[in-house]
């Protein structure tokens, strides 16, 4: 072994020492291999939360979270938002190359022609109550696309894996308009294939069943949430996608594996923040209140957290968050933007980033805390944040499923714990 390339660690309790490979990536933290770090000390490691943890290998999204930088596929993130389509970002992630103009024309095409749910879905939603939150409609129905594809619980070949992610990419957007039609009480609107993805959706929870809208949508409306999803992309070994791999690793069906990531996604501490802050927004009431309410925050007695700050990853800008607040600001004017809940927005960011309880903790706003105030402006309910999200997502999920799968190596997830009972 080259002594060079190791890690030493020394038992002081008899001086025994055990070295243990580093292995370097192509950027970022190298990893000290310890997964024979049981088999040779007889310990575990403690690592609550995996804030220490490497768990794979991955070549897909690279994350600089003290530069604020995010980089898929070798493409820095501001790049793809200001210069390339969701779709074409989805295309990056699943072939790992940018689409020419003719792959990006047929790959569009059959994402439209693949968006319709199998019909026999449609009683499921009606099982859900009124008012419904489309989350849970939308994992529940996530899950139930396993039983209509049942035969690809064995995807094995490539072209297996591809058919199935573009399948599960089309379909989220409907399954989430019908979850929000549920909720609301309103028929369903199936999709429009002369629509390209984000207008498509848009038009599934604006239209009337006829297919009539009240007023066309915007162009730049689409372009504010094509930039959304792209920004909400991948984001590497979080805690949805490491619930997506942990459900796969143990062989499980793709897609129930994504409606275990939708439920993991759900929490307020991850992508549930961004309904909280526009509640947490709305509740504070008035910019004159917002000193009152950092104060709450900044009390070590008061549970209280910001809504849409801190990251586990950024300890510095979250690069996301920098790309909406310029689309933010881009939009202020076309969109009506300057409502009383963006300007206590403006004020609580403005005392936050100035304030020592949050610089000295490196608490900066993340892409949460920018999507809300967008969203509300082009008529989204608080609701279908989250569910916006999942939209997203979905591509990161699936891409990083599909790294696993084609992993010979890969293992069954399963950490062990230090017990203190009886
Ligand atoms: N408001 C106030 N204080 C905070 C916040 C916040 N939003 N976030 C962290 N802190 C404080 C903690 O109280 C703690 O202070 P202490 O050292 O005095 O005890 C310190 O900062 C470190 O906090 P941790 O919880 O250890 O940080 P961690 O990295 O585990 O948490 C998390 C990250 C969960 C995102 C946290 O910052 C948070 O709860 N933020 C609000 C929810 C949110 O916006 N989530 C969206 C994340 S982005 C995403 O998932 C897409």
């Amino acid at each position: 072994m080259d002594k060079k390339n190791t890690f030493t660690f020394t038992d002081n309790r008899d001086g025994k020492s055990y070295d243990f490979d580093i292995i370097n990536g192509t950027r970022g933290p190298s990893v000290i291999d310890s997964s024979s770090f049981y088999s040779k000390t007889n310990m575990f490691l403690y690592d609550p939360g995996f804030t220490s943890t490497a768990n794979c290998k991955s070549d897909i999204t690279f994350i600089d979270g003290k530069k604020g930088e995010l980089i898929h596929r070798g493409y820095h993130i501001s790049d793809l938002v200001q210069n390339h389509s969701y779709l074409d970002v989805v295309y990056l992630l699943l072939n790992s190359k940018l689409p020419t103009a003719n792959e990006s024309k047929s790959f569009d095409t059959e994402i439209r022609y693949r968006s319709y749910l199998p019909e026999g879905l449609r009683y499921l939603f009606q099982a859900f109550p009124a008012g419904a939150h489309p989350m849970s409609t939308l994992s529940s129905a996530v899950a139930a696309l396993a039983s209509f594809y049942y035969k690809h619980l064995n995807v094995e070949t490539e072209d297996e894996f591809q058919e199935m992610a573009r399948r599960i990419v089309s379909k989220i957007p409907t399954i989430a308009a019908f979850a929000h039609r549920h909720s609301v009480g309103i028929p369903y609107v199936h999709p429009d294939i002369g629509r390209y993805f984000t207008e498509n959706f848009l038009y599934m929870l604006r239209a009337y069943p006829n297919g009539k809208l009240r007023a066309p949508i915007k162009d730049i409306e689409v372009r504010a949430l094509d930039t959304i999803f792209s920004l909400h992309a991948d984001h590497e070994q979080n805690a949805s996608t490491t619930t997506v791999k942990t459900v796969g690793s143990t062989g499980a069906h793709p897609y129930v594996s994504i409606s275990a990531g939708i439920s993991a996604l759900w929490g307020r501490a991850h992508g549930g923040a961004n309904e909280s802050v526009i509640a947490q927004l709305s509740s504070i009431g008035s910019v004159d209140k917002v000193d009152e309410f950092i104060k709450k925050v900044k009390d070590p007695n008061d549970s209280v957290r910001l809504m849409g700050f801190g990251h586990r990853v950024y300890k510095s800008f979250d690069p996301r968050a920098t790309e909406l607040k310029k689309l933010r600001d881009q939009l202020k004017t076309e969109l009506d933007l300057d409502t009383n809940i963006m300007q206590i927005a403006d004020k609580v960011e403005e005392i936050a980033l100035n304030d020592e309880y949050f610089v000295s903790r490196n608490l900066y706003p993340n892409i949460d805390f920018y999507s809300g105030t967008i969203l509300t402006a082009l008529d989204i309910p608080s609701t279908m944040f989250t569910p916006i999200f999942v939209i997203g997502r979905t591509v990161g999920w699936i891409t990083q499923w599909m790294e696993q799968k084609r992993d010979p190596k890969t293992k069954i997830t399963r950490p062990r714990q230090l017990y203190i009972g009886k």
